[in-house]
């Protein structure tokens, strides 16, 4: 006996290459047919940014790209690039304006089986979040979002809502965008009203708790309505350097990794890990768990989604931490990496450490639904007269990344598929801006609320056609 020596070269048949976008930054229509306000209606300057009494009209995300007018032509443009998935979100407040409502909006449900069918029609497979920070605005008012356990039912009834709807039509679901981003998000991430200076850590440990029980609930019933469906999880994925090689300095990136790991331990184990029970006692803080949530939570997922920009770096050393030198969530600068024009550290290598190591971790499917470049587009007129952007910097930082996922594919990490966030240009979430573009396809907007919304194809168009159409082989080691 002896096992199987083939050597794998590539990405594997029925890879599902891709694209991403969440409804609320760029479905636009944020008061059509029904729809309540969410969060993001509220928060004009990004995710991190000021809170407004209602919308306003310098929230870029109220027009996003209008795609909830124009989804057929842009379906027409994925379509030739040949995706095979495209990843977005429903927004709860169209299903339910308000959240707590019993009866769900039809116009909201009609227009996800219109989206779904173009999708469907053109070979391409739907893969869906439930909760793309778009708690709806009554339920972070009225409820303190997370932090409050009636959250679960309401999400329960939304969930068994677009499960029941959309059976047959999606096969691939997401429970909540980057669960873990609440620890550092907590309004935009958890709809939590309380500011974060006053929201104290049981608090916020105990609105994580009801989004994993939450989560798990979710795949539980969407295994029992859809036999054929896969549900997975999806984290912020930043694996972190030790910043020397002072035991320290290892065991500080040990313990902040560990914020993020539980997330994914729990999605895969179906428990809490000793560590984080560990934390909880050491710093007296006591949750509200009953049995019933234990049991809950063995509902464990299919596959692990994970969005990835950039990894991260630590240090015990508390002089060294010089608050805005690391990355959006914090610690130290690395200076091996360059950074992109937002201060977002560029690490193709970082793509593989992690796909290598939750392989390693959990041996379950993993699904890249998240990775790009956001960058300043020129719009320039080419020598045919096509408007076009030269993007060789996107190309450059997609296709390092790819060549890094390989690698971990040659290792036997099972990658089911990659989808890049922002296929097309989009409001960004931290800053609200739509000058940080990551599209393949260029949208004629711009932050003054001026442009036509018109669509170009960039040099970028073309060279993820050719990744897909090779299945990977294009793609320069
Ligand atoms: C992820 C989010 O954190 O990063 C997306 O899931 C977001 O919603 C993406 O858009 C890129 O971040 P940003 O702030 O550049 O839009």
């Amino acid at each position: 006996m002896s096992f199987n020596t083939d050597k794998i070269t590539g990405f594997k048949e029925g890879f599902l290459w891709g694209g991403a976008a969440a409804a609320n930054q760029f479905e636009g229509a944020f008061d059509k047919d029904g729809k309540g306000l969410s969060v993001q209606d509220v928060t004009p300057n990004g995710g991190f940014g000021e809170i407004t009494d209602g919308p306003t009209e310098d929230n870029m995300k109220l027009v996003g790209i209008d795609f909830y007018n124009r989804y057929k032509e842009d379906i027409k443009l994925f379509a030739e690039m040949g995706f095979k998935t495209f990843r977005t979100s429903i927004a709860w407040t169209r299903i339910f304006p308000n959240g707590d409502e019993s009866e769900p909006n039809e116009a909201g449900l009609k227009f996800y089986d219109d989206l779904f069918d173009e999708l469907n029609k053109h070979g391409i497979e739907p893969l869906i979040t439930l909760s793309h920070y778009e708690t709806p605005l009554h339920l972070s008012k009225e409820y303190d979002g997370w932090v409050n356990r009636k959250m679960i039912g309401f999400y329960e009834n939304y969930v068994r809502t677009v499960f029941n709807r959309y059976k047959g039509k999606v096969k691939y679901w997401l429970t909540f965008n980057e669960i873990n981003s609440v620890l550092h998000a907590p309004f935009m991430s958890g709809g939590i009203s309380t500011s974060p200076e006053e929201l104290s850590e049981k608090d916020l440990f105990q609105a994580v708790h009801h989004e994993l029980v939450a989560s798990a609930l979710a795949t539980k019933i969407g295994h029992e309505i859809m036999p054929e469906a896969e549900i997975g999880c999806m984290v912020l994925a930043m694996p972190t350097y030790p910043l020397t090689s002072n035991p320290d300095d290892v065991i500080a990136v040990m313990e902040s990794e560990r914020k993020n790991y539980f997330f994914s331990d729990v999605h895969v184990r179906g428990e809490y890990p000793g560590y984080m029970k560990r934390y909880f006692a050491d710093n007296n803080i006591e949750l509200d768990v009953t049995d019933e949530d234990l049991e809950l939570l063995k509902n464990t997922v299919d596959f692990i989604s994970f969005s990835y920009y950039m990894s991260s770096t630590d240090t015990a050393d508390q002089s060294k931490k010089v608050k805005g030198e690391g990355n959006i969530l914090g610690g130290v600068h690395n200076p091996y990496l360059e950074a992109s024009e937002w201060g977002w550290q560029i690490d193709p290598k970082g793509l593989r450490i992690v796909l290598n190591d939750f392989w390693d971790r959990y041996q379950l499917p993993l699904f890249i639904v998240e990775n790009g470049l956001g960058a300043k587009d020129e719009l320039i007129t080419d020598e045919n007269g096509n408007k076009t952007v030269n993007d060789d910097y996107r190309i450059k930082y997609l296709n390092d990344h790819l060549v890094q996922v390989k690698e971990a594919v040659k290792d036997g990490v099972d990658v089911m598929g990659y989808t890049t966030w922002g296929c097309i240009d989009l409001v960004s979430a931290s800053t609200a801006q739509l000058a940080k573009r990551y599209g393949f396809i260029y949208v004629d907007r711009h932050d003054d609320g001026s442009g036509s919304l018109d669509r170009y194809k960039k040099k970028s168009f073309n060279w993820y056609k050719e990744v897909i159409e090779t299945n990977g082989e294009s793609l320069k080691a």
